[in-house]
């Protein structure tokens, strides 16, 4: 069996611990392993791949970032740019493509599996917002980045009875901004999915001042929409392949910092983590999790089974159609927010 991989999107933490158990599963029953570089972007044109060797997966299991290069290219927005990476499928000779990433590059494999072609997939964001999945490759390294900036930002704040606004990523979704606000004690939490009103967050500071707590944490989600934040237009008008603006651009943090200086009176600064939440080695859980993945990744394309992906339901993977993945985003659920009320 001749099997690609390929790595889409914004890269995680844990992709080559995937990477890796594709590679070694095949190369062990027999087959070859071909990497397609730079996601779809290595199946555009004349292709650029390359064979993988035993020695390629050797000493990336704690490797961030992904081995395989990765692009937002999108071939559906590309004229042929579909016809393109099936030509370069069959021309490959591939058995299988294994496509890992999140909803737009899955929408892309889901695409080319309609059209016939021998894809599979595999869960990954940063942002934890495929549906189906309760698992997504990068998340909990990201979650723990996160959480550690919340410790170190806390000893200066309260050093300098500061408050201090913390911006972290999600597009769409505030997972990130809310399993890292719980975990590294967020005295509030701003998310997409349930916007605060501006008033709620600054009488929520005002009062730990007066109340003794002279210091605050707010984490904020970069995907939240509040009249003071603007509009996601205000990120730049630059977008990406598959339409996405840069959110970091809005300044969010800094604007919730200003607004909220400018009402308590209070100094507040804000601080965005950025590329360091999905930087640097992979936490263990991000490892094993994603080595499971891979695992059942492999074993669909060995069955034939295209147009499925692995997916972690109730601590097992189970295996189900990439269609059923990106037909809709996992929102934070309303219980999950109201619980870190308790927490302010
Ligand atoms: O992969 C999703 C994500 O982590 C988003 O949270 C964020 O908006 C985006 O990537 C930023 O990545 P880049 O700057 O690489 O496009």
């Amino acid at each position: 069996m001749r099997v690609g991989i390929l790595t889409g999107g914004g890269d995680a933490p844990g992709l080559n611990a995937a990477i890796r158990a594709v590679g070694r599963l095949t190369l062990a029953g027999g087959g070859s392993v071909v990497q397609v570089r730079d996601g779809w972007k290595g199946l555009i044109g004349d292709g650029d791949l390359a064979e993988l060797h035993e020695s390629s997966f050797e000493g990336i299991l704690n490797l961030g970032g992904t081995v395989l290069g990765s692009s937002r290219t999108n071939p559906m927005k590309i004229e042929g740019g579909i016809e393109q990476c099936l030509r370069n499928i069959e021309r490959a000779g591939l058995d299988a493509l294994v496509a890992i990433g999140g909803d737009d590059t899955l929408s892309v494999a889901k695409r080319l599996a309609d059209d016939g072609a021998p894809v599979v997939g595999c869960p990954k964001t940063m942002d934890n917002d495929l549906s189906v999945t309760e698992y997504c490759i990068g998340f909990d390294t990201a979650v723990g980045i996160v959480a550690e900036s919340l410790d170190r930002v806390r000893t200066t704040a309260m050093s300098h009875h500061r408050s201090v606004v913390v911006e972290v990523m999600g597009r769409d979704t505030g997972w990130v901004a809310l399993d890292g606000g719980v975990a590294g004690g967020a005295d509030f939490i701003v998310i997409p999915e349930f916007p605060p009103h501006l008033d709620e967050l600054v009488e929520h500071v005002r009062w730990r001042y007066s109340s003794g707590r002279r210091y605050s944490i707010i984490i904020a989600a970069e995907g939240t929409e509040m009249p003071e934040l603007g509009g996601r237009e205000d990120a730049g008008g630059e977008r990406d392949a598959f339409g996405h603006v840069r959110l970091s651009k809005r300044g969010v943090a800094e604007r919730l910092a200003e607004a909220i200086e400018e009402r308590t009176g209070h100094e507040t600064r804000s601080v965005a983590p950025s590329y360091i939440q999905r930087g640097g080695t992979p936490s263990a859980y991000d490892r094993l999790w994603a080595t499971r993945c891979g695992t059942v990744s492999h074993a669909l394309a060995k069955n034939g089974a295209f147009g499925k992906m692995p997916a972690v339901r109730c601590g097992k993977v189970d295996t189900v159609p990439i269609a059923d993945v990106v037909a809709e985003q996992r929102l934070v659920p309303r219980d999950l927010y109201e619980m870190t009320r308790a927490f302010r």
